[in-house]
């Protein structure tokens, strides 16, 4: 005896018959961003863990060091939204996948939802992390003048 099992079909949404195919666009920016992501990520372990004295020589003053420079500064940056907006549009995937679109109701009432709630928290948060990353990034100072001398890493002029 046979038996059949019949598969509901994905509720996917159909792409606009007119205007920008956001849904294409974001599956090209994974594809883009990860080839990038494969040589700024291994770039990153390479220079930090192995390069010269290796792990051993990460500290404070490691960083300092790197930041000191326009070229870690913009590769760093890239490394951020690159990887921060494509674990994001991943996440978004995700959530599209585990949570029903509601239907129905105000439009108060649909955003107290889990599909809104968890979007809402993901852009929050994503949007948080992409300003505070870019301030570190360009505004990093490891001797800010005017801080108590004994605060001060030894490396800054204002120690010695
Ligand atoms: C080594 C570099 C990386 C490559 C080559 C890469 C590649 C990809 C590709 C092609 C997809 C789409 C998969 C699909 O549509 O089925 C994807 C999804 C995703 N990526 Fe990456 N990625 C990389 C690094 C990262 C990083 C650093 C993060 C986190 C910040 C991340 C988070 C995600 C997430 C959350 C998804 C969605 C997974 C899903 O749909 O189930 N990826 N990645």
């Amino acid at each position: 005896m046979s038996m059949s099992v019949s598969i509901e079909s994905p509720r996917v949404k159909p792409a606009p018959r007119r205007g920008v195919n956001w849904e294409k666009w974001g599956w090209l920016y994974m594809r883009a961003s990860g080839v990038l992501l494969v040589v700024l990520i291994f770039g990153h372990l390479f220079v930090n863990l192995y390069a010269g004295e290796g792990v051993s020589a990460l500290d404070f003053g490691f960083v300092a060091g790197k930041w000191a420079s326009p070229f870690w500064q913009w590769y760093d940056f890239a490394l951020l939204w690159l990887a921060l907006i494509h674990g994001s549009n991943g996440m978004r995937t995700i959530i599209n996948d585990y949570t029903t679109v509601p239907i129905g109701g105000t439009r108060l009432r649909r955003l107290f939802t889990p599909h809104y709630i968890f979007k809402t928290l993901l852009v929050g948060s994503t949007i948080v992390l992409l300003v505070l990353g870019t301030l570190v990034i360009f505004t990093f100072d490891p001797c800010p003048s005017g801080a108590p001398a004994d605060l001060l890493p030894t490396f800054c002029a204002a120690r010695s």
